[in-house]
C-alpha cells in the first residue's frame, strides 16, 4: 500500500486520535533523564547491519555506519543486537563481543564520538543492544518453548528440547561478562532486550514451559529482570540500563496478547515498570516480530516481489499501534525515557508525528529504524532546516530485510545504492 500522506492536514486525520504538531521545536530540546542527557530526542533504532566478521568484530561496513548515523546529528544511537555468547547471534554475520574482540567494539564507540565531533554534533548516548537470538538464530535454533505459532512457522517438530534451566542460568553469566565489556569499548550503557521472540522475549510468554522460568508471570519475567539485576551489580549504578520491550506479541498465545490480536497492556505495563524499579532508564517499545507478524513490527508500503508477505491491514493502523504503545508505557514510566518505535513508514511527515507526542507526553524519544539507513542525517534536517526531504527518505520497500534474509549486508539499496545496490544485484544474479 503506497504511501498517500501529503502533509500535516493528511498525517493528523491518518493518525487520529494521536497528536500531530507542526511545531518542531521541541524535537530541537535535550531530554534528560535520571542519569543521561540526550542532546535532542531523536534516536537512531537499533539496525543490524550483519557485516561483522566471523568472530564478531565490527568491521569497515559496520564503521561506516556508525559514524553516518554519528554524523547525521540524533541524541542517542542504540546499537544494534550484539550476542553475548557465539551461538545467540541470529546469523554469521552478527556483531557478538568477547574479550578476544574488545578493541574492535571500543574502535566502534570511538569511531561514534570522532564523527559526531567533526560534523560538529554534541556527542550521542551510545547504548549496546545485548541479546541472544534464541528460536530466531539460523546457527542452530535455541526455542525457550513449544510455540503453537512459531514452531510449525520455523519447522520445528513438536517435543523439540528446549534451553533448559541450567543453561539459562549459565546464560545470566554471559550478560554480565559482555556487559563489562561494553563498559570497558566506552559504550554508555546496555539494553538487556526481551523483545522480537528472541530468547528473553520468548521467555516473558512462555505460560506452558515447566521449571524456573516459565509459567506464573515472576517465573517468565525472572529471567530478564535477574539478568538486569546481575549486570548491574556487576557494572555498577553510575551506568544506563535501557531494554527494547515488546508491548505484546500479537500472535495467538502470545505476550500480552487478546483474542483480536491485539496488545492486552496488563503484563507489558508491569514489565515496564518492573524493570525501571530496577534501574532501567530509557525503555524502547516495540511489537511483534519480524519472523512472523512484520506487518506489525515494522509497517511497509511494499514487500518484494516474491516474498509471498500479504499485506493484512492498511499500514497506518500498524504506525497507530506501534505509537500507542510506547504512549501507554510511557504514561505508565513518566519518569523514563520511552522510545518510541514506527515512523519509518510516515516518511518525512513522520517529525510532527514525533513532536505532537512529545508535547502530549506520550514519548520522550523517538526512534527511527529503516529511515536510519535510508537518509542517516535525517535528524541534522530536522533540528537545522525544520524538515525533512521526501526525496531521501525512507519508502519502507523491505529491500534492507531482504539482502539481510539472502545472506548479504544490510543497508539501503534505494539511497545509499552505490553501497548497497550491488549486493542486490548479486541476489538476483544468484536467484536467475
Ligand atoms: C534490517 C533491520 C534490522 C533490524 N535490527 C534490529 C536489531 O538489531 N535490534 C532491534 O531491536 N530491532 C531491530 N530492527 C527493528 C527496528 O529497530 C525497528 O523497530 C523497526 O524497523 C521499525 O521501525 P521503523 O519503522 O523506523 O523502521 C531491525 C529492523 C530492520 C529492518
Amino acid at each position: 500500500m503506497q504511501f498517500s500522506l501529503r502533509n500535516i492536514d493528511d498525517l493528523r486525520k491518518a493518525l487520529a486520535p494521536l497528536p500531530v504538531s507542526g511545531d518542531l521545536s521541541i524535537l530541537k530540546r535535550s531530554v534528560a533523564g535520571a542519569n543521561f542527557l540526550l542532546p535532542n530526542p531523536l534516536v537512531n533504532q537499533p539496525m543490524e547491519g550483519c557485516d561483522a566478521d566471523p568472530d564478531g568484530s565490527p568491521t569497515e561496513l559496520s564503521f561506516r555506519r556508525y559514524a553516518r548515523f554519528a554524523a547525521g546529528g540524533t541524541g542517542l544511537i542504540w546499537a544494534e543486537a550484539i550476542a553475548v555468547v557465539p551461538e545467540g547471534r541470529g546469523n554469521p554475520r552478527h556483531l557478538w563481543i568477547h574479550p578476544e574482540n574488545l578493541e574492535s567494539f571500543r574502535k566502534l564507540v570511538q569511531t561514534v564520538h570522532r564523527a559526531a565531533e567533526e560534523a560538529g554534533n554534541p556527542r550521542p548516548l551510545f547504548i549496546a543492544q545485548l541479546t541472544h537470538a534464541g528460536r530466531n538464530s539460523t546457527l542452530g535454533r535455541v526455542p525457550a518453548t513449544q510455540h503453537s505459532v512459531m514452531d510449525p512457522h520455523q519447522g520445528l517438530e513438536p517435543g523439540h528440547p528446549v534451553i533448559s534451566d541450567e543453561e539459562l542460568l549459565k546464560l545470566q553469566d554471559a550478560y554480565v561478562n559482555a556487559a563489562k565489556l561494553c563498559r570497558e569499548a566506552g559504550f554508555d550503557g546496555v539494553d538487556v532486550k526481551c523483545c522480537h521472540l528472541y530468547l528473553f522475549s520468548e521467555l516473558l510468554g512462555a505460560y506452558g514451559r515447566e521449571g524456573a522460568f516459565g509459567g506464573t508471570r515472576d517465573r517468565r519475567f525472572r529471567m530478564t529482570l535477574e539478568t538486569l539485576e546481575k549486570v548491574k551489580k556487576a557494572c555498577g549504578d553510575d551506568y544506563v540500563y535501557a531494554s527494547r520491550m515488546n508491548g505484546a506479541d500479537c500472535m495467538t498465545g502470545g505476550f500480552d496478547t487478546d483474542a483480536e490480536l491485539e496488545p492486552k497492556y496488563e503484563e507489558s505495563l508491569l514489565l515496564a515498570r518492573e524493570l525501571t524499579e530496577r534501574g532501567v532508564t530509557i525503555l524502547n517499545v516495540t511489537l511483534g516480530t519480524p519472523y512472523y507478524n512484520p506487518h506489525i513490527n515494522r509497517p511497509y508500503a511494499s514487500f518484494p516481489k516474491g516474498e509471498g508477505y500479504p499485506q493484512p491491514e492498511p499500514p497506518i493502523r500498524g504506525v497507530k499501534r506501534l505509537l500507542t504503545a510506547c504512549s501507554m508505557v510511557q504514561q505508565s514510566c513518566p519518569d523514563t525515557v520511552c522510545v518510541a518505535t514506527g515512523f519509518s513508514y510516515l516518511q518525512h511527515l513522520a517529525p510532527y508525528a514525533a513532536a505532537g507526542m512529545a508535547q502530549a507526553g506520550l514519548a520522550r524519544a523517538f526512534g527511527f529504524g529503516r529511515q536510519s539507513f535510508a537518509y542517516p542525517d535525517f535528524a541534522r534536517d530536522i533540528l537545522e532546516k525544520g524538515a525533512m526531504e521526501k526525496s531521501r527518505s525512507c519508502v519502507t520497500c523491505g529491500l534492507c530485510t531482504y539482502l539481510m534474509r539472502n545472506g548479504k549486508h544490510a543497508g539501503c539499496p534505494v539511497r545509499d545504492a552505490a553501497q548497497y545496490r550491488p549486493y542486490l544485484d548479486e541476489i538476483r544474479r544468484e536467484k536467475a
